[in-house]
This record gives structure tokens, C-alpha cells and sequence, in this order.
């Protein structure tokens, strides 16, 4: 009998955050909905997950978030106009990437417990199948899309799969930190997870980065609610206590990754993806030359 090797066909998103850190910007809009040259961040993620074969998008929301909705829904007047004045691009632009009716689900986070609560609030939707999250907030700019990378390479690993970085030792803080093992510069063994060490009590400086293939018995560890770092229930927590359980590496993915959910992060993030685009990264190129 062959051992067959489940597909990753759902995605969680998780968007339930209250995004302290870009007020005022964040008190009417959500935090994911802030865009990136001219396309909000959480377009960028959804993009990414349909390019790594993502059939099913699972959104844990809260309150003030209905942009979102919006956004991945048909906008009937919008279309209607633009057809008539006979813009085709524009209209390309607000409906070609929409992910296929049905292929969308919505769920609540009441209170924003932190990350771990939020994914465990999509249990139901997922199910017993491995599934992907993406943090909307880490922007990955790569020839091939990381999800895609990781997909690629799940079926050699399986089991847990996360996205991993280098990063400065004294940057280890801010980040959830792998203890590794095997280490082929590519595929990580991971045996210890560490969700912002204080001091200098990182075991490496290899950080966890928001792009995750997870195993559904990661929601029976989430699902005691256990608080973490910050008082909040984390998501890191309820991945440590899967090492041992089955198969557990870091991926470490080509491309460079934008921490959106920080200022001078997003700044960068602007910065590099419009003088990636064709249509105006020369014209970026050269103003820029007039502030440095
Ligand atoms: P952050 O740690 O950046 O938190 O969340 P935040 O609340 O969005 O932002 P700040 O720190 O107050 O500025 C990382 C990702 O996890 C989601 C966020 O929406 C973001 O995409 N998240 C976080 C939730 O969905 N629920 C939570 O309870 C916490």
C-alpha cells in the first residue's frame, strides 16, 4: 500500500489583530487591508497562497475588519462603471485575482487572544488535513512565491514545515527562535522553539517567519488556551509541543521577507516593491536620488 502524501489545500489567514503599532492609520481599516504601492497586503498573501495551489482561504477576522470581506467580494457598481468608460486594466485589477465563489470562508476571533487563538478559531473549517497559514503582515519578495517553495518541498519532510530566516543575534528577541538541528542550508531539523528569548538566550538566531504547513494536531494543544509570551496564546507554544510528535523542520526560503506590521519594515517594503515593478520603478528610482 503506497503512503499517500496529503495535499495542503486550505490557508488560514489570520486578521484578527487590532494593529497597535499603525495607529491612527488602524482605527477605521484594518491593519492588512494598508497597501503596498497600490495593493493591500492581505491581496499579497492570498495571491501567494493561490500560487502555491491554495483552494480553500480561511479568514479569522474580528470586528472592524469588513474591508476585508469586501475586498475578495464582487463590487457590482464598480465593474458596471469601469465597463462602460471601457477600462479593461482597471477592471482586471479589481477582479482577476478574486478567489472562486465558495472558496471563501469568514470566522470571528471575538478578542484578539493572539495568534495561537486565532488559528485554533479556524479548527472547524480545516479540519483533520495538514493546512498552510500566512501572516498577512510578512511581506515576502522571492522569484518563486515561499508558500510555493514550501509546498514543493513538504513532500520529502512532511509533518510541520515552517518558514525560517537568519537574522542579527541581536535581533532574536523580537522573533519566535528554532534550536536546530540538522541543518543542510535549506531544510532545518527543529528541535526546540523559543517565542521571543529574552536576553542573549537564543539558542540561534534562526527566526520563525509567518508562512507556516501545519499538522491538524497542532489545535489539540491550542485548544487549552495556554498563555505564552505577552499573556497571549501563541502560536509557537502549541508548534514546540509537536516536536517529538512527528516530523518538525524550518524552511529556509529564497527571497527577502518585509516585517509590514513594523513601521520602517513597511517603508522598506515600499521602497522595494515599487522599484521591483516595471511601470514606475525607474520613476522611484530617480526621486528617490533627490532624499539620499
Ligand atoms: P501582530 O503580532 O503583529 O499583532 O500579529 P497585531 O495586533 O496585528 O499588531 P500590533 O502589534 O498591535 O501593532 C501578527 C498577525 O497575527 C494576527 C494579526 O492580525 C497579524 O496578521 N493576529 C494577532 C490575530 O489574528 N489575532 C490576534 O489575537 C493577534
Amino acid at each position: 500500500m503506497t503512503n499517500m502524501i496529503p495535499r495542503v489545500r486550505k490557508a488560514i489567514f489570520p486578521v484578527g489583530g487590532l494593529g497597535t503599532r499603525f495607529l491612527p492609520a488602524t482605527k477605521a481599516m484594518p491593519k492588512e487591508m494598508l497597501p503596498v504601492v497600490d495593493k493591500p497586503l492581505i491581496q499579497y498573501a492570498v495571491e501567494e497562497a493561490q500560487a502555491a495551489g491554495i483552494e480553500e482561504f480561511i479568514f479569522v477576522t474580528g470586528r472592524g475588519k469588513t474591508a476585508i470581506e469586501d475586498h475578495f467580494d464582487r463590487s457590482y457598481e464598480l465593474e458596471r462603471t469601469l465597463a462602460e468608460r471601457g477600462k479593461q486594466a482597471e477592471l482586471d485589477a479589481v477582479n482577476r485575482w478574486l478567489p472562486p465563489p465558495g472558496s471563501t470562508a469568514y470566522t470571528r476571533q471575538q478578542e484578539p487572544l493572539g495568534l495561537g487563538h486565532a488559528v485554533w478559531c479556524a479548527r472547524d473549517l480545516v479540519g483533520n488535513e495538514p493546512f498552510a497559514v500566512l501572516l498577512a503582515d510578512d511581506l515576502i519578495l522571492a522569484p518563486k512565491p515561499c508558500l510555493a517553495q514550501m509546498i514543493e518541498a513538504y513532500p520529502e519532510v512532511r509533518g510541520n514545515l515552517i518558514a525560517c530566516m537568519d537574522v542579527p543575534k541581536e535581533h532574536a528577541r523580537r522573533y519566535g527562535i528554532v534550536d536546530p538541528g540538522r541543518d543542510d542550508g535549506k531544510l532545518i531539523q527543529v528541535r526546540g522553539l523559543v517565542e521571543k528569548p529574552p536576553g542573549d538566550t537564543a539558542p540561534s538566531s534562526i527566526a520563525v517567519i509567518g508562512r507556516y504547513v501545519l499538522e491538524p494536531s497542532v489545535f489539540e494543544h491550542l485548544e487549552r488556551g495556554a498563555k505564552g509570551a505577552g499573556g497571549e496564546i501563541q502560536l509557537t507554544d502549541a508548534l514546540a509541543a509537536q516536536i517529538g510528535r512527528s516530523p518538525f523542520h524550518g524552511y529556509r526560503f529564497e527571497g527577502k521577507r518585509f516585517d509590514c506590521g513594523d513601521k520602517v519594515g513597511f517603508f522598506e517594503a515600499q521602497i522595494a516593491f515599487a522599484l521591483a515593478r516595471d511601470d514606475i520603478g525607474a520613476a522611484v528610482r530617480s526621486v528617490l536620488k533627490n532624499y539620499i
